[in-house]
């Protein structure tokens, strides 16, 4: 083993606070490293971009992260990303890329009535990569897939301070509430909701809901530890950093909520294509 003590730089992506819910698991594991959470809330939502526009800017918005900071991986904590821009990513970046997808592998060993839900975003319960999870690791369940715009931004406001209105939360969850099997597992399969778990259980209270935060924590750790030994590396002394495609008013407020999780530095940065 190459033993590195200085503290590898990890970016953590998303399109807006989703990816804090990855990053979080991946800090607790890891907290000697040196952390880039960058979202992209210039173009907030994704659920709703088509898989060409994307491409191009996920591209874009990580080459205009890396002509300023160095990266040593790359953790592109958005199922909506992850199941159409890995590929593109992986032939232009040289360090790691871990992508984040929803966790229908563990869902279908998990289901006890073999009745899986995917709660996702629009584009991601569409994409041709799911289908193929299902076909690949769940062909022996009923999976029922509901995508829904509404559930990022009600995740972002939550995280604002803005509580979640569960009446429209119920309507939006009525698609599942009104089945006569209910799916005993739900999937988490965008990383905005882990920070409305607390409400989707209360309409669900007696269904496992499951994401992939601990899971790509470990992945994380492990491709690491196989370059640098963790236990020795020096904490960075450098702050973590936050960077946002645009500044608006609400991240001031958000920047004070960010401390909570290590991250103290912001900047903008600008971002061309997409
Ligand atoms: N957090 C993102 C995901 O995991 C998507 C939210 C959005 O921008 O629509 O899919």
């Amino acid at each position: 083993m190459n033993i590195v003590k200085q503290s590898p730089s990890v970016l953590v992506f998303d399109s807006g606070i989703g990816g804090l819910s990855i990053y979080n698991e991946i800090y607790n594991k890891i907290p000697n490293a040196h952390y880039i959470y960058v979202f992209d809330n210039e173009m907030f939502p994704y659920g709703d971009k088509s898989s060409e526009f994307l491409i191009n800017r996920v591209n874009s918005v990580i080459e205009a992260v890396t002509k300023f900071y160095p990266i040593d991986l790359a953790v592109i904590a958005c199922n909506t990303a992850s199941t159409i821009c890995l590929p593109s990513l992986r032939a232009k970046f040289s360090f790691p890329i871990i992508g984040v997808v929803p966790a229908i592998k563990p869902a279908s060993l998990l289901t006890k009535n073999k009745c899986i839900g995917l709660l996702a975003t629009k584009a991601t319960v569409e994409r041709t990569y799911i289908a193929d999870l299902i076909k690949q690791f769940a062909s022996h369940c009923t999976v029922k897939l509901l995508g829904l715009s509404e559930l990022a931004l009600i995740a972002e406001n939550k995280l604002q301070g803005i509580s979640v209105d569960m009446k429209q939360l119920k309507e939006l969850m009525q698609p599942w509430l009104g089945l006569q099997i209910i799916p005993d597992t739900i999937v988490l399969g965008c990383t905005h909701y882990p920070f409305i778990k607390t409400e989707l259980q209360t309409l669900f209270p007696q269904v496992s809901l499951i994401d992939s935060g601990y899971a790509i924590a470990t992945r994380v750790c492990n491709l690491l530890n196989d370059k640098y030994n963790l236990d020795q590396i020096i904490p960075s002394a450098s702050e973590n950093i936050v960077l946002s495609t645009v500044y608006t008013q609400s991240i001031e407020k958000l920047i004070k909520k960010l401390s909570d999780y290590n991250l103290n530095k912001y900047h903008d940065i600008k971002v061309h294509g997409g």
